[in-house]
């Protein structure tokens, strides 16, 4: 208590006042509030028309059907394929690029770039030339052998790791200067008298005299020794301070408004340090108080609100006060008297669960309810006898399943992600669709689902990445968590997610590093290290035969596995193997990275994720639903 107590004070001394106080009845009621995203089921309205934000977007007020859209300005976009620029030039502007996901990308003003391969210099994209490549005026260059010099931005080619810049040229550290010579800047013999006048200088550096202060380290003559930096100024510490003004450092009369604030928070701290001999450890509000006899109540976000005086219930004042824990409830900011049968909060009403009558539903208190009635999910009180609650909405009949706002039956329906969809055969849902999993003209890419004869495509050539159904002719790359669609370019590969310049980098069990020699590829005979995903397996390879386990652990050579079944899906069966299963590793740098604890799907080659599916009985159910002819 009392470590809390300090810690009380410390915040509070901070000017951060949003404090929780410890204590089960106080409170509680700040939290709760925001999380209602679930209890309105997902559904918003845009122009006074209802959606489901899974299935369609509001962009200022234009509504556009589709899952996983975002906006850009007015427009609605997928981040999978295309990323939104903004720039603020007095007002915003925005611009979408097609063709590149938003969680590779960056964005060179207005238009996003491949930020792996590519750099944006002066508004400018250009292919990285080196893995260290870094902005030259507007060009770009090897910073490990390159450098860029003088006011003219000049690349030039780095003779040495000991050259440095002199003005637009490069000399060398061991052997010459730079020094300024008829305010030039000009490369001179480490002999010559420029020279030693440029390294005397700095030779009589002395700290007593002469301070480096402020970002840029200027040199500053010290005007005495209680002087000391302030930004790239100098103060004295005697009769000056140093505060913070508009965001920057000012050097201000001790006397200031500006030295009494930075000053009057220290001296609060102080001020309490001196006083534990009051059985006072910590303060509330202004005043002293003993966290281990009484609660000292302060809430606040954007209103300061505290406990009121002892007693007084209702209105609230704005001096925070200490109540006793044992003879009073502090709600909300609200104290009042304790009784047997009103001993906890309500929002800001005290209240009893003993009382008869009442219910508390998020925080508010409702009377003169009838006995068995209870909070509803989306917290309002509804009696089950009597109806129904689906996300707000009450229905007339009592026991009833939910699915979104609506009841439905599930004898004769499928609720999809809150939605009603017939129920046929071989029904499963898709985001909030149902399809016939063993149509194989429907494709379900992570939510999304497509009728591939409508789109002038053939089942066994359909694959998915992510929730985009890709072209056959475009690259996705994946990892654990992500995966990411391409535009197939020569002289690229994945690793993991990322789409690399096999000129820039070179890619190890999913993780990237700089080739040292830029230009010259890589060898091009090795596999790519990707998972894949089970989704994109064609019926043969799904239905034969799978393994899945979860991984002990991995070496160089191999992987060990436990509780591996075999699935059979065509037959429907599910066999146990002999534990420890070894995988081998036939190139480390070729397998994706696989995470001990994690559970995945294998064949003798590759390995495999559902990215479909959130559990693994989801995916068995899928398998076996799929490929068993009944
Ligand atoms: C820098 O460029 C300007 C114009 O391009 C030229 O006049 C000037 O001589 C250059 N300065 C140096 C130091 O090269
Ligand atoms: C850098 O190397 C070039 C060519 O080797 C040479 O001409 C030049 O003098 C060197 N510059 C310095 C400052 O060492
Ligand atoms: C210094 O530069 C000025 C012009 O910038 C020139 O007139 C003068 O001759 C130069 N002096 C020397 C010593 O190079
Ligand atoms: C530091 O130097 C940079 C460039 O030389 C300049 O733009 C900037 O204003 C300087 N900052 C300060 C605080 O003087
Ligand atoms: C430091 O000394 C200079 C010259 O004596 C004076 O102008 C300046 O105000 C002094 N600065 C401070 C911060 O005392
Ligand atoms: C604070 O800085 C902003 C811009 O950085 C400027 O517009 C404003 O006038 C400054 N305010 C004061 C009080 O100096
Ligand atoms: C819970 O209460 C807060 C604040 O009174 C309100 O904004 C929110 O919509 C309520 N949540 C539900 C599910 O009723
Ligand atoms: C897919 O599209 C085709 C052509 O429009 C249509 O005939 C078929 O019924 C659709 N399939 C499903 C399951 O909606
Ligand atoms: C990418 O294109 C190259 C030729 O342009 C082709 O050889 C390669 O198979 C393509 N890759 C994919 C995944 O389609
Ligand atoms: C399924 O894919 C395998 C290769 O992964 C291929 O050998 C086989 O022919 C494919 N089967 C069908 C029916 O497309
Ligand atoms: C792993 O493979 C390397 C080279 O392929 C080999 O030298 C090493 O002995 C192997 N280690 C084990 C434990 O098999
Ligand atoms: C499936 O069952 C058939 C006959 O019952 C059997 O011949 C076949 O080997 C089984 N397939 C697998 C993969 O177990």
């Amino acid at each position: 208590m009392l470590q809390k107590g300090s810690q009380m004070l410390l915040l509070w001394a901070l000017g951060l006042v949003w404090l929780t106080c410890g204590f089960t009845t106080v409170c509680e009621s700040a939290m709760g509030a925001n999380a209602a995203s679930k209890n309105d089921c997902y559904r918003k309205t845009c122009m006074e028309i209802k959606y489901d934000i899974r299935e369609a977007v509001c962009c200022e007020n234009r509504l556009d059907s589709g899952a996983g859209l975002s906006c850009c300005g007015q427009q609605s976009f997928n981040p999978a394929v295309a990323t939104c620029c903004k720039v603020e030039h007095g007002k915003a502007t925005t611009a979408l690029t097609q063709g590149l996901s938003e969680t590779v990308s960056a964005c060179c003003e207005l238009k996003a770039y491949d930020s792996l391969n590519e750099i944006c210099c002066q508004s400018t994209i250009l292919a990285k030339p080196a893995p260290k490549a870094q902005c030259c005026g507007k060009e770009a260059f090897d910073e490990d052998k390159q450098m860029c010099c003088g006011r003219n931005r000049t690349i030039l080619t780095r003779n040495s790791t000991h050259h440095q810049c002199c003005g637009d040229d490069q000399y060398d550290m061991k052997t010459q200067c730079c020094c300024e010579k008829n305010e030039t800047l000009t490369v001179q013999p480490k002999d010559s008298s420029c020279c030693a006048e440029a390294l005397g200088a700095s030779e009589a550096f002395d700290e007593d005299k002469h301070m480096y202060c402020g970002r840029n380290r200027t040199i500053l003559t010290r005007n005495s020794t209680h002087h000391q930096c302030c930004g790239d100024d100098q103060y004295d510490m005697k009769t000056q301070c140093c505060c913070e003004k508009n965001e920057t450092l000012t050097v201000q009369p001790k006397d200031s408004s500006c030295c009494a604030e930075a000053l009057g928070a220290s001296g609060v701290k102080n001020k309490n340090k001196n006083r534990p001999q009051l059985n006072c450890t910590s303060l509330c509000g202004s005043s002293c108080y003993n966290p281990n006899m009484s609660r000292c109540c302060e809430r606040n976000q954007t209103k300061a609100r505290w406990c009121c005086t002892p007693g007084m219930t209702g209105k609230c004042d704005a001096v925070p006060t200490v109540y006793d824990p044992k003879k009073q409830v502090c709600c909300d900011g609200c104290v009042s008297e304790k009784r047997p049968w009103i001993d906890q909060c309500c929002g800001e009403t005290p209240y009893g669960l003993a009382q008869r009558g009442v219910l508390c539903c998020n925080n508010t208190l409702y009377k003169d309810r009838e006995d068995g009635e209870e909070c509803s999910e989306s917290n309002i009180p509804y009696n089950p006898a009597k109806g129904t609650i689906c996300c707000s909405q009450f229905h007339g009949s009592p026991g009833q399943h939910c699915c979104g706002a609506e009841v439905y039956w599930p004898q004769t329906e499928i609720c999809c992600n809150g939605h009603r969809n017939p129920k046929v055969e071989n029904m499963h849902c898709c985001g909030v669709k149902a399809y016939n999993i063993k149509d194989p003209q429907m494709k379900c890419c992570a939510g999304t689902l497509y009728n591939l004869t409508q789109l002038g495509r053939v089942g066994h050539d359909a694959r998915c990445c992510g929730s985009i159904l890709q072209n056959p002719l475009d690259v996705c790359c994946s990892r654990e968590d992500k995966e990411v669609l391409y535009t197939n370019k020569t002289g690229f590969r994945c690793c993991g997610h990322l789409y690399y310049n096999t000129s820039l980098w070179s890619c190890c069990a999913d993780k990237l590093s700089p080739v040292h020699q830029p230009g010259q590829h890589q060898s091009q005979t090795s596999n790519e290290s990707r998972l894949l995903s089970v989704n994109n397996l064609n019926e043969t390879d799904l239905c034969e035969e799978m393994l899945i386990g979860t991984v002990e652990s991995v070496s160089l050579n191999s992987t060990v596995l436990s509780s591996v079944l075999k699935i059979c899906g065509r037959n429907g069966t599910v066999k146990p193997l002999p534990s420890p299963h070894i995988l081998e590793t036939l190139n480390r740098c070729d397998s994706p990275k696989l995470i001990p604890g994690k559970t995945y799907f294998f064949d003798r080659v590759n390995v495999f994720i559902d990215f479909n599916h959130d559990s693994i009985l989801q995916s068995l159910s899928f398998i076996i639903s799929k490929c068993y002819h009944f």
